[in-house]
Formats: structure tokens, C-alpha cells, sequence
């Protein structure tokens, strides 16, 4: 074995790292007049600017070097043959098989899943398009006209996210709704809004075990029958996307009424499975299908393109620049445009649960940092919020940029305005803004001297910091097909140079089994003195102010 840090890669590039933290950007530019043209790259709907970066050919290189001594090649082509790369849970990793366009061959244990996976999609295409063509109907006759998904995690942040981005495609007449928190509001508000008559209810979990989601399935059902008032009506409003077939019948949901899918599909990669069932519903499933295709388009760009043209590659290797040798803790993920504002919200989970871990492939304790925090939040909104920090603060958080140069909802210049603001955002990341910047500014508009010592340093922004620009030309489920795609990878390579499990989520685990004991304490009447007192005491003092 040898640890990443131990790499002959990874020292040379420690070295280099020391040299290019003195490096600034706006040097970079002003001599090199072809940095854009060498450090951006087009694959298919998606264009990448990476030329906002700490780096230089050499860097680059040595980022590869560093890829391909960690393997990430022979790792890639084993998570595509079906190997089963998710080592703790022995299990294969294939949502790439769920969007395998080509229909080529994939084995899990000597069976190609693909007939199955077709299969399940044939189900979802006769099942959206009855919903949406209103051949499925509630128990009194009537169309549906509202879809509410239950689910958490991978089994709501993908469709939710999805739904969103993709609202122009959707009919206004049969709407999406998403139940994720147990806290009783989310799904009281939503039964509130709905009706009955005319509500069809995914329950979306992939174990069919996850104490949230059904909570507010049998919420869901109980307001269901207290209204229909027959067991037989529930066939009608309630389908299960799940794994397992028993927990879907004990739940009461007939299994005629459960789209499957597979161990080897990870929560958090799941919207390409049944799990998508609400935005086929929500927006068709052609459009569905489209959003496979762009996945399927970025797999086979991911798949066969050389390292350095790769472009999920190529956000590996930059983010693992920042995290591991200029000590970035996070960075940030921003959008620009309302519609996919829940983008930041889906990849925390696809990138903090991958790689927010600390053993490796051997077992062992890291020594060295693995998955960064990621965060952000929808433009311009953000920069009347949290990009002070980001160019004025003391820590250092690299940014992805991401927009369509087209709306589908065009307002006078508006769309226009909105991509200005982007473009400065990273514009002014990279170039900062001088101390002498801002006094020759200060005493051009006549400030006295005395003031400009005083407020000058307060208006240096120091600049130098990275971010890419991710683009497409129009929003569309292809394209945002490609860009998910592209994040699963980058992080896949993560991973892979990190050399840990991106697959698994052990360490949420401890934490359910506590609740489930907390909750009967928290139920009973006797007085609790099992924990910790600091539990005890709250147990106490909840149990105090909650209202009898
Ligand atoms: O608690 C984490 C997790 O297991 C995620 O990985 C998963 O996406 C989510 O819970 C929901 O799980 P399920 O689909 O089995 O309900």
C-alpha cells in the first residue's frame, strides 16, 4: 500500500505548491495571453473555464501524475465492469449502468443488470404517462393533479433538486411536492395544500426502514383514510420506490405498486433510478429519459477521455489542490439562477456523505485531509449575503461558478444582469483589489490623506481566489444531466486519490440508534439517568416545557 502523502506525486507536488503560493493570478494573465484557450474545455453542453486557478501547466501535470500513479484510471474502468468497489458493504457501484444509454452489458456477479434496469424504466414510462395523461386516477374518479414524494436524503435532495431545475418542463396542472423532515410541519403544511381525491403519494426510500420518511408515510396514509375511509383506495394514491419488497407490503403498499431498484445503486446516486419516479411524473418522461442521456454523455466523456482533457478529472485534481496543499477547509458551490437553487443542498450530500471519511482502503487512520465541507447557495442572493467572506475573509474557499447563458423565462435584460454579476463575482475573486488601487481611487475622488490611510486597508480586497466557471447554453435535462454527472465523478476521483470508500455512510448510523433509545425515554414518564447528564438534563428539561 502506499498512502497518497507518500507518493512520490504528492511530495513533488508539495514542493511545487510552496512556489505557487507566492504565485498571483493576475500575474498569470497579464503574461500569458493564451491562459484561457489552454485552461478551459467544452464537452458536449458543458463548458468549463478553469483558467481562474493557482496553477500552471506544470501544476497541472503534476496533478495528473498524481492521478494516475493513485490509480484512478484502473479504478474508474472497475466501478463501470460492475466490480464491487463499495468494499465495506461489498457492493458495486453502478448508477452509471441506471443511465447506460448504449445498453451495453453490465455484471453484477455474472447477471447483466441491464434488462432489469430497462425494465424498471418501462414501468416508470407507463406509470408517468398514465398519471400525466390522466389513465390513473384517485379513488373518486378524478385526475391527479398533485405528486407528493416521501423520502430523505438521496431519496428526496436528487428528485427535489431535479423537479426545480426543471419547472419549465413541468405541467402546471400536476404539481411536485417533497416530505422530507420528520418535523411535523413539513408534512402537515403539505397535506394542508392538498387534496385527497386527487394526491398520489411516492414513498421513496431506499432500505423502506428510514424512521422519517415512514413517519410521514403513515401520517400520509392515516389523513389519507380518514377522507377515503376504505384500505382498498390506498392502491390508488400510495407507490413505494424502494429496495425492499417486504417492508413496502408490511407498510401496506402492494408490491404491483413498487418500482425497484438495487443494492448496488447508493442513496445518494439514486435519482437515476425509481427514485426519479416523481420527475418523470413531474415532467415527463421523455424528459426524464433526457437527463439520462446527459449522464450517460458525461459517463462516456469521463470513460474515455485522456486525464487531462477529462473534465470531472480536472475538478478533482483542483479541489485536492486546494484541500490537501493550500489547506482549504470547504469550498462553495453557486449557482446562478432560482431554478437550481437546491443544487448546493444535493451536492453536500453526494460529496460530504462520499467522501467525509477518515479510514482508508487498508484500514487505516488518514493522515492527511479528505472530503472539504461543501456549502453555497443560489446568485446573486449570495452576494448579499455570505461573499464578504469569500473575498475578504481570512480563509481560503474555492468556488464553482455555474449558469445557462439562456433562461427559459426571459425578462427584458434581466438574465443578462444576472450572468453580469457572475462574471464580476469571479472576476473580482481572482484580481482583488490593491492597496494602491484603492488609494490612487480614493484620492482621485478627492478624500484626504489622513482618511485614506485610515479606510484604505478596509477596501483592499486581497484577491487570488480560485474558482471555475461551469456553463451550458441552455437549461435543459440533458445539460443537467451532464453537470450532475460531472459532480459524481469529480468526487468519484476524490475518492479514489484519497483512498477511501466514497460508498458508504457509516457514521450516520450511530446517531439513528441513539435516537430510537432517546425517543422511548423521551416518551416515558420515569425519570432518565442512563445517559450522560448533559442528555439526562435536556431529556429533562424537554420533558419539562413540552406541553402535556
Ligand atoms: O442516513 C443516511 C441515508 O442512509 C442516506 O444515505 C440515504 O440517502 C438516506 O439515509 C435515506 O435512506 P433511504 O432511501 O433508505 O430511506
Amino acid at each position: 500500500m502506499t498512502r497518497p502523502i507518500h507518493r512520490q506525486a504528492w511530495k513533488s507536488l508539495e514542493r511545487h505548491a510552496s512556489m505557487m503560493r507566492k504565485v498571483r493570478m493576475r500575474d498569470l494573465f497579464n503574461n500569458d495571453p493564451q491562459r484561457f484557450e489552454r485552461f478551459s474545455l467544452q464537452v458536449g453542453e458543458l463548458f468549463l473555464d478553469y483558467s481562474k486557478n493557482i496553477m500552471i501547466d506544470k501544476t497541472m501535470s503534476k496533478l495528473m501524475d498524481l492521478a494516475r500513479a493513485s490509480k484512478v484510471e484502473e479504478w474508474r474502468a472497475k466501478m463501470f465492469a460492475g466490480e464491487k468497489i463499495n468494499f465495506t458493504e461489498n457492493r458495486a457501484v453502478l448508477h452509471v449502468a441506471l443511465r447506460n444509454r448504449a445498453n451495453t452489458p453490465i455484471y453484477v456477479d455474472g447477471e447483466d443488470v441491464m434488462p432489469k434496469v430497462n425494465a424498471v424504466l418501462e414501468r416508470m414510462r407507463r406509470f408517468s404517462e398514465a398519471v400525466r395523461e390522466g389513465q390513473w386516477l384517485g379513488y373518486t374518479g378524478k385526475r391527479i393533479t398533485d405528486v407528493v414524494n416521501l423520502g430523505v436524503g438521496g431519496s428526496d435532495l436528487g428528485p427535489k433538486m431535479v423537479c426545480e431545475a426543471l419547472a419549465s418542463y413541468a405541467r402546471s396542472d400536476l404539481r411536485a411536492h417533497f416530505v422530507s423532515n420528520v418535523a411535523p410541519s413539513d408534512i402537515v403544511s403539505t397535506l394542508k395544500k392538498v387534496d385527497p381525491e386527487t394526491t398520489l403519494f411516492i414513498v421513496a426510500s431506499k432500505t423502506f426502514t428510514t424512521q422519517e420518511t415512514l413517519a410521514n408515510a403513515h401520517t400520509a396514509k392515516r389523513w389519507f383514510l380518514e377522507h377515503a375511509k376504505d384500505e382498498a383506495h390506498v392502491s390508488r394514491h400510495f407507490v413505494a420506490v424502494s429496495t425492499n419488497a417486504e417492508a413496502v407490503r408490511a407498510f401496506g403498499i402492494d408490491t404491483e405498486n413498487m418500482f425497484e431498484f438495487w443494492d448496488w445503486v447508493g442513496g445518494r446516486y439514486s435519482l437515476w433510478s425509481a427514485i426519479g419516479l416523481s420527475i418523470a411524473v413531474h415532467v415527463g418522461f421523455e424528459h426524464f429519459e433526457q437527463l439520462l442521456s446527459g449522464a450517460h454523455a458525461m459517463d462516456q466523456h469521463f470513460l474515455h477521455a485522456p486525464l487531462e482533457q477529462n473534465m470531472p478529472v480536472i475538478l478533482a485534481m483542483l479541489g485536492i489542490w486546494y484541500a490537501n496543499f493550500f489547506g482549504a477547509e470547504s469550498y462553495a458551490v453557486l449557482p446562478y439562477g432560482t431554478r437550481l437553487r437546491s443544487l448546493p443542498a444535493y451536492l453536500q450530500q453526494a460529496d460530504m456523505e462520499s467522501n467525509g471519511k477518515s479510514v482508508d482502503r487498508d484500514s487505516q487512520w488518514v493522515d492527511y485531509n479528505t472530503g472539504p465541507i461543501l456549502w453555497g447557495g443560489h446568485g446573486t442572493n449570495g452576494q448579499h449575503a455570505f461573499f464578504e467572506l469569500l473575498h475578504q475573509g481570512t480563509r481560503l474557499v474555492p468556488c464553482d461558478f455555474i449558469a445557462a447563458a439562456n433562461t427559459h423565462n426571459p425578462a427584458g435584460h434581466q438574465h443578462a444582469i444576472l450572468l453580469s454579476h457572475m462574471l464580476a463575482q469571479t472576476r473580482a475573486l481572482m484580481l482583488g483589489r490593491t492597496l494602491a488601487e484603492v488609494e490612487l481611487e480614493m484620492r482621485e475622488q478627492g478624500v484626504d490623506e489622513a482618511t485614506i490611510r485610515r479606510l484604505a486597508p478596509h477596501k483592499v480586497i486581497p484577491g487570488n481566489k480560485p474558482s471555475n466557471v461551469i456553463l451550458m447554453r441552455d437549461h435543459t435535462p440533458f445539460s443537467l444531466g451532464m453537470l450532475i454527472a460531472l459532480y459524481e465523478h469529480k468526487i468519484f476521483v476524490q475518492g479514489i486519490v484519497w483512498r477511501i470508500n466514497s460508498f458508504d455512510q457509516w457514521g450516520v448510523e450511530l446517531g439513528k440508534q441513539m435516537a430510537s433509545s432517546i425517543l422511548s425515554r423521551l416518551l416515558a414518564d420515569e425519570p432518565v439517568s442512563e445517559y450522560d447528564s448533559s442528555t439526562n438534563n435536556l431529556i429533562r428539561v424537554i420533558k419539562g416545557m413540552m406541553h402535556p
